[in-house]
């Protein structure tokens, strides 16, 4: 048996330790070859492969990133894309393939399945808006990011007696937004779930700048006023029609300064949150989550993608994981409430 493993999408902290667990099960505990696909689906179209060993593997479990990079393309744009990308699983003998990635990446995979390929989904994206798993590997790390930010940028607030905006990811849930601000203790955070009134917002800071000379404004890169749209970074979508988001934190800052006459700055922490080591937490869960789909493929579980629930890792069927993205929890976000203001 000869399995191809792939990551696709956004990159997040913990790849490498799933790669590193794909291959290990695969060969010591199955004895199955493993190719690596390089780049995502863009890899198995090009025909861009590389054998993956044990020594391949070794001393990357701690690494960010992923080593074998990845892509936001989408072989079903393309008739002849699909056509190549079935050539080259036939090519290289791939019997089955991992598929490492977020919603658009799970959404190729089940059009592959329904074609006939063994695919097996394992769940990643740092924004923890895939359906049916507690929670994905890589969010731990950016929460905790996150968090370490809100630490600090407290202090500045505090001597400057400033209103501080910080702008995390999360495109269409505040995942990142409602547990970092939790951790970091944020007066305000802004979510895509709850569009927002700007009056609200800086009436409420006005009131608490009578006691504390200092805010801090937690915001979710998807989050919308009530009167108006998302805030984009720029033009176009990528090859699955995602826009790239980005800047509300800069046209929140400026409206909270006007408004409210308190100075306000704005962090934009961007793609720090994405990079650099990975939180024990996510090694752990992205090696579960690596050994478990391997385990799938043994058993001839296709279509599937393995997830988190509670203490155990479980297979679900894929076709249902992308129905739709998870949103915030609104009795967390009830919870983060309690110290708005
Ligand atoms: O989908 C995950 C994510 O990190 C989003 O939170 C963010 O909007 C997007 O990816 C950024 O994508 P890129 O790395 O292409 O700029």
């Amino acid at each position: 048996m000869r399995i191809g493993v792939l990551t696709g999408g956004g990159d997040c902290p913990g790849l490498n330790a799933v790669i590193r667990a794909v291959v290990r099960r695969s060969i010591v505990t199955y004895e199955y070859d493993v190719l690596g696909v390089r780049n995502g689906w863009k890899g198995m179209i090009d025909g861009d492969v590389e054998p993956l060993g044990l020594y391949a593997v070794s001393g990357i479990l701690h690494r960010g990133g992923t080593i074998l990079g990845t892509s936001r393309t989408n072989p079903m744009k393309n008739k002849d894309d699909v056509r190549r990308l079935m050539d080259n699983m036939q090519r290289y003998e791939i019997d089955a393939l991992c598929a490492v990635g977020g919603n658009d990446t799970l959404h190729v995979a089940l059009e592959l399945f329904n074609r006939g390929v063994k695919v097996v989904g394992i769940p990643k994206t740092i924004d923890n808006d895939i359906l049916g798993t507690d929670f994905t590997f890589g969010f731990n790390t950016a929460v905790t990011i996150v968090t370490e930010a809100i630490d600090r940028l407290h202090t500045t607030a505090e001597s400057h007696h400033r209103v501080m905006v910080v702008e995390v990811m999360g495109r269409h849930s505040g995942w990142i937004a409602v547990m970092s601000g939790i951790a970091g203790g944020a007066d305000m955070i802004l979510i895509p779930e709850v569009p927002f009134d700007l009056n609200k917002v800086c009436d409420t800071l006005k009131k608490r700048h009578k006691q504390k000379k200092f805010s801090i404004l937690v915001v979710a890169e998807g989050a919308v006023p009530t009167d108006g749209e998302l805030v984009l970074a720029g033009e176009g979508t990528d090859e699955f029609g995602n826009v790239r988001l980005g800047g509300i934190g800069q046209v929140l800052g400026h409206e909270i300064e006007k408004r409210s006459g308190i100075e306000t700055r704005v962090t934009i922490l961007g793609h720090i949150q994405r990079g650099g080591s990975p939180t024990a937490y996510d090694r752990i869960l992205a090696t579960r989550f690596g050994v478990r789909a391997v385990d799938a493929i043994a058993e001839g579980q296709f279509g599937k993608m393995v997830a988190l629930r509670s203490e155990d890792i479980v297979l679900l069927d894929i076709e249902k994981a992308i129905l739709e993205n998870k949103k915030v929890d609104m009795r967390l976000y009830g919870i983060a409430e309690i110290f708005f203001g």
